[in-house]
């Protein structure tokens, strides 16, 4: 058991969007507020409905509370999610992007000892915009590899691991084929890793790790690797452990740090009621931690595992016919 100390007082943004992300929030907030911490909450305004009222789906004042904050909950915007949630990453420079994939009772996971951080570059790789044009033959896309920025993601990740009691990190390319660019990384990944000499490396290939994901998940403790294949491994990821309802996610810059589930606003259920909050709990679990409020986050990561395990209180994603509050209050009677 951990001592007590003085409380620290945390201002949280909180951007709760369009759709399900509005609902999820709610239910999310409800259950901070029965935890024994002390969050300011400041109110942002952005998304579908934002652009319709204000003219603008991310305001300044919004990113303004952002970078005034803490740390920051993002519920889900809908078709401006691009002009949002990007955005904000990059006002923000968020250049982490870390998924876990867990395994939890009642879901649908492949397996139930499923438990890896997928640490993904968030600032360049394939994913530049001005660098990709058309011409006359068709289209050319330029993938942008620099040292400095796989440097600090890779330092990230290795970091990462130690803080978080594992014993590997994987890196993952493509430096057969692409013997430049994820040459650099690869060279980038050993070098950095000589820095950590308590934490095992090893290094796959994209395809294979594609395979390995699926054949021997539970190999895998911290993968790092490049925007592109960061975001497609996470939702091979989000596939192996039962869906969208479940996953959280954390984007981590110097300066800020955002949490956020990886559904989207969900137009198809939105207003019933009826949308899984756990993803969006789980982000706060990850906010709390960045905090260092892990008494708090241990907590609350104990309640979902126990509502999972009972499977009595669960949204019709997992095969129960609860709604988005019954979660919420059931998740705050096991607190
Ligand atoms: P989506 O994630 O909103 O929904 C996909 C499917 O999963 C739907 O059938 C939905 O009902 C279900 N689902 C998602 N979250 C759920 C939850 N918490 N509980 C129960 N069921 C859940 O993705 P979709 O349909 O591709 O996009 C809908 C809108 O969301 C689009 O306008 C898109 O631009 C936006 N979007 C926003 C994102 C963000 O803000 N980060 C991310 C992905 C999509
Ligand atoms: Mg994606």
């Amino acid at each position: 058991m951990s001592t007590s100390k003085t409380k620290n007082k945390y201002k949280i943004a909180v951007i709760p969007g369009d759709g399900i992300g509005k609902e999820v929030m709610d239910a999310t907030i409800t259950v901070l507020n029965n935890l024994d911490i002390d969050l300011d909450y400041i109110y942002g305004e952005a998304g579908d409905g934002c652009l319709e009222k204000t003219g603008d789906a991310l305001p300044k004042e919004t990113i303004d509370i952002v970078r005034n904050s803490d740390a920051c909950l993002f519920g889900a915007a809908g078709e401006t999610a691009a002009d949002v949630i990007v955005k904000l990453r990059q006002e923000m420079k968020m250049f982490a992007n870390l998924r876990p994939v867990k395994s939890y009772p009642n879901t649908n996971s492949l397996s139930d000892d499923i438990d890896f951080m997928i640490v993904r570059e968030n600032t360049e790789g394939l994913y530049i915009a001005d660098k990709e044009e058309l011409t006359q033959e068709g289209a050319i896309a330029k993938r942008v590899i620099t040292r400095e920025a796989e440097e600090r993601i890779i330092d990230y990740a290795f970091k990462y691991a130690k803080d978080n009691g594992k014993s590997k990190v994987t890196g993952v390319h493509k430096a057969n084929v692409l013997k430049k660019s994820d040459g650099l990384f690869k060279e980038i990944f050993y070098e950095v890793g000589e820095r950590y000499p308590d934490i095992e490396k090893e290094d796959f290939y994209v395809d294979a790790t594609a395979m390995y994901l699926i054949t021997q998940p539970q190999n895998f403790e911290v993968i790092v690797t490049t925007n592109l294949f960061g975001d497609i491994l996470s939702d091979e990821g989000a596939g192996l452990v039962g869906g969208l309802g479940l996953i959280p996610s954390a984007n981590i810059g110097n300066d800020g740090a955002l949490f956020e589930p990886v559904h989207g606003s969900a137009p198809d259920i939105a207003g019933k009621g009826i949308a899984n909050p756990i993803a969006m709990i789980l982000s706060a679990v990850m906010m709390l931690r960045y905090l260092n409020e892990n008494e708090s986050a241990d907590k609350l990561d104990n309640a979902i595992i126990k509502l999972l395990s009972d499977g009595k209180v669960l949204t019709g994603d997992l095969g129960g016919n609860a709604t988005t509050e019954d979660v919420a209050n059931e998740i705050i009677k096991l607190l």
